[in-house]
């Protein structure tokens, strides 16, 4: 795929439904006793992932275009899979699934693609396995081998890393577990799978402790079938919001998109950058806040304190790679701490966007925990996905400020999370 100088974008953009928040809707709804009609399901293939091991389970889904009905057949419904199911490249699939799984009375296989089979699982295996099931892995990594019980034993487990998908995982379990399973989270993480087990009738309750918040969910809760419309995804709006950051005289209006404020960072990063960015048509779909997205830009992006560290960092943990290549663009560059987590995504985010950059002539200093991008005049390279989507995305964005033509190899991965962004970006392009 390649890319070159833009002199800045436009355009309406319609975005794919949120690729954390299908994940959700389709388990609980395959959970759930009844039919849920699911519009806007994210077309991402790692949201495919999810809905061919439920499949694989035995949960009977229809997919016409983006709506998605699930007929849930009850928790007592899944049947013992008869192949390894397989996750493919998303962690959310792997590690929110063996929550479910764990307590099932059947065995089950998780396998997932060369990526996710090096990602750390132990995470999950510790807790899971207080709670009764049995999950054999490789040091750590998938293979899962899950031996579930009915019902497990109720925990309270603070989390040790920010993680939603870690956090959702615990709280799917304890829906099957024998009484109250509380989760402490320290930082706040997002909190899709809080809202849409409310969304689905189940009795989720958040109180203050360990400085932070502890979410509980009774076990034996019954799920309620329903309808509901997914919003826009955030993090696929943050290509658009950025390269009209910093392409001065662009405007990108992205209706539909979900404003979770546990997902907003990256608007607050790029108010901080001096952005205009504007909110309207505010409303709520699934449980979750939308609204209408304008970015428009003034000029290069200019932040007092150019650093990202502390709490606000798990907020914007999926946009790091291209508020990293916003850096390139900003006054003071950016300076992105406390981020390690990064190391243990699709691909080492860290090295990945160092790598990159570099090979664009950047200025970046790299870190255990993270980088530091300088203000740099981009040239065009050939550039590597490494196999991440948000890494192929990212610097098909940081192609568009480059002088020359920028080369992303590998860049088919952009479909986990969003087909078709390649040729929305072209779309937006205005080269003279
Ligand atoms: C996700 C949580 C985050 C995020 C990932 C999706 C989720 O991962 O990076 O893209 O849907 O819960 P971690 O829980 O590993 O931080």
């Amino acid at each position: 795929m390649k890319f070159s100088k833009a002199r800045r974008v436009a355009g309406i953009v319609v975005l794919p439904g949120d690729k954390s928040i299908s994940h959700r809707a389709a388990m609980l709804a395959a959970m759930a006793d009844g039919t849920s009609r699911i519009e806007n399901f994210a077309t991402s293939k790692d949201c495919t992932s999810t809905l061919y091991c439920l499949s694989a389970l035995g949960v009977r889904i229809e997919t016409s275009g983006a709506t998605v009905t699930v007929i849930g057949p009850g928790d007592n419904g899944w049947r013992p899979p008869e192949r390894p199911l397989d996750c493919g490249n998303s962690g959310t699939t792997m590690r929110l699934l063996a929550g479910l799984l764990a307590g099932q009375p059947f065995s089950s296989t998780l396998v997932g693609d060369a990526s996710l089979s090096g990602r750390p699982m132990k995470r999950i295996i510790g807790p899971l396995t207080e709670m009764g099931a049995s999950v054999e892995s490789d040091d750590g990594h998938a293979p899962l081998r899950i031996s579930g019980r009915r019902p497990l034993l109720p925990i309270e487990f603070t989390l040790p890393v920010a993680s939603a998908q870690l956090k959702s995982s615990i709280l799917l379990a304890g829906l099957l577990a024998d009484g109250d399973t509380s989760v402490i989270e320290p930082i706040p993480t997002r909190d899709h799978t809080e809202r849409m087990l409310s969304e689905f009738g189940v009795d989720v309750r958040i109180d203050k402790a360990g400085g932070g918040r502890r979410i509980t969910v009774s076990g034996g809760s019954q799920l309620e079938a329903r309808d509901f419309r997914i919003p826009s995804d955030v993090s696929s709006a943050s290509f658009f919001m950025v390269a009209a950051a910093c392409l001065e005289g662009s405007r990108i209006e992205m209706p539909g998109v979900g404003l979770n404020p546990t997902r907003t960072g990256i608007i607050e990063v790029l108010r901080r950058f001096g952005v205009d960015v504007q909110i309207s048509d505010e409303g709520g779909s699934g449980g979750e806040p939308v609204g209408t997205l304008t970015v428009r830009g003034l000029g290069r992006p200019n932040a007092g304190v150019p650093r990202i560290d502390g709490k606000i960092v798990a907020n914007v943990i999926d946009e790091i790679p291209i508020l990293a290549v916003l850096g390139t663009q900003a006054v003071s560059g950016i300076e992105i701490r406390d981020a390690s987590e990064l190391r243990v995504k699709e691909s080492d985010r860290i090295s990945a966007v160092v790598e990159n950059l570099r090979r664009m002539g950047a200025d970046v200093e790299e870190f255990e925990d993270g980088l530091r991008v300088g203000p740099s005049d981009l040239r065009g390279a050939v550039v590597d996905s490494f196999g991440d989507h948000r890494i192929a995305m990212a610097f098909s964005v940081a192609a568009l400020f480059a002088k020359g033509e920028t080369e992303i190899v590998d860049a088919g991965c952009a479909a986990v999370s969003y087909p078709g962004f390649y040729r929305t970006l072209r779309s937006t392009i205005i080269e003279r």
